[in-house]
């Protein structure tokens, strides 16, 4: 036979068969090798010269085939121009916001602006306050569930907007159609990290988002034996921006990792179809105990933004759910925490095991405690990650778990 790629293969062929080809006759392994080497040697000076050019194999910081194979099914998944691969996700932001504000013509970013969702994961919103605002980036924040305040936000013409659709841990939903309209309308640049969301739920590109960044850590590996991050970009010229920036800084991906994540990537849309329906199972039976006070979950009807979610994500709801304990406080919180014998208490998300993490104490470490307070994140709010278990196991675990607490 002879393996060809085709452009009209749909969301789950892709995910399983994009990034596997390797051009070449003859004999082929039947998955991408993992190519462990640091350079690549050329049959002539000319053909070298000419790989330089054509960003072709020459140095692994520059490229290497089982990165690249990971990057083309990125790309091909999130339907952007080009993806580039990152040793981490907060390298994968960092360099997204770098692509996002270099203008056409440019080589460098210039001095921007950036409106930020008020809901961000915990270290990017620190990368945008200890990092970009101290090198002269004005930053500022907004709650994004409010459609006029992003519209008066953007008044100031920032030239980024950056937001999570899925805000955590508090899962909020924020309508990206509408937040892209509206920047289009102030010609400002729409960064999106897509991790909670993971293409399953949604493919900001194909609502016109310019930039999408993942921490391949979470649902995209799957398994929690990898670090990594991608940046998809929806033009040529965003694509040319990240991958220059990640040559230059060298926020490489290593190909074992790749390797790890590619795989991962195969049973991304089982295992997240999985997660949400043992998600819902989840939220409904938080519901019902009395140790739980708020359960925070798009799948639920009262959600404030259930019908948004139902409409972004075409009825698939996330696998994370979040709950306030009562009391709402830190001690009944590592109390539960201790007394589980098999979700995870973990510094992580997506993974094919549930998972639990007092956002106060990891992704929301660093935000002062008025500011979490004020941002809704109480004492006692835990985050579950659900995993691919039986729904029965999770809450028999959870179950005495919270008998622990009282
Ligand atoms: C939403 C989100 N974005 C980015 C990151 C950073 O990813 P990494 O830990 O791979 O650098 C995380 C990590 O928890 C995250 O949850």
């Amino acid at each position: 036979m002879s393996y060809e790629r085709s452009d009209r293969w749909r969301f789950n062929t892709r995910l399983v068969h994009e990034g596997e080809y390797l051009p070449g006759e003859g004999v082929r392994p039947t998955s991408m090798p993992i190519f462990a080497t640091s350079t690549f040697v050329h049959p002539s000076a000319e053909a070298l010269d000419q790989a330089f050019d054509e960003n072709g194999l020459v140095y692994a910081r520059y490229g290497n085939p089982t990165v690249g194979g990971l990057e083309q099914a990125v790309a091909a998944i999130e339907g952007g121009a080009g993806a580039v691969a990152f040793g981490s996700g907060m390298a994968a932001t960092y360099v997204a916001l770098l692509a996002a504000g270099t203008p056409r013509g440019a080589t460098q970013p210039e001095a921007c602006s950036v409106l930020a969702a008020q809901d961000l994961y915990g270290s990017s919103r620190t990368l945008l306050l200890q990092f970009f605002h101290a090198q002269g980036w004005p930053v500022t924040f907004c709650d994004m569930t409010d459609l006029d305040a992003v519209a008066e936000a953007l008044r100031a013409r920032p030239s980024i907007v950056f937001l999570e659709p899925i805000s955590n841990p508090l899962l909020k939903v924020f309508d990206v159609e509408r937040i892209v309209e509206l920047a289009r309308g102030v010609r400002a640049r729409v960064v999106v990290d897509n991790t909670l969301a993971s293409p399953v739920l949604l493919r900001p590109i194909e609502h016109g988002v310019d930039l999408v960044v993942h921490s391949a850590t979470k649902y995209l590996g799957g398994h929690g034996d990898v670090l990594g991050g991608v940046v998809t970009a929806r033009t040529d010229l965003l694509f040319d921006n990240a991958r220059r920036y990640g040559k230059l800084l060298g926020t490489t991906l290593g190909p074992q990792e790749a390797r790890l994540i590619s795989r991962g990537m195969k049973t991304l849309s089982l295992r997240v179809r999985q997660q949400c329906t043992n998600a819902n199972t989840v939220a409904r039976w938080l519901l019902t105990q009395p140790q739980v006070g708020r359960v925070y979950y798009p799948g639920l009807e009262e959600h404030p933004q259930h019908e948004l979610a139902a409409r972004l994500f075409g009825d698939l709801f996330g696998g994370m759910v979040s709950f306030d304990l009562v009391p709402a406080e830190r001690r009944a919180a590592f109390a539960f925490m201790d007394a589980l014998k098999m979700v995870l208490p973990a510094t992580t998300l997506g993974d094919v095991f549930s998972l639990v993490s007092y956002s106060a104490q990891s992704s929301h470490r660093d935000v002062p405690l008025e500011e979490r307070r004020a941002q809704g994140i109480s004492d006692g709010l835990l985050r579950l990650s659900i995993g691919i278990e039986d729904a029965e196991d999770i809450i028999e675990d959870l179950a005495q778990a919270l008998a622990a607490v009282g």
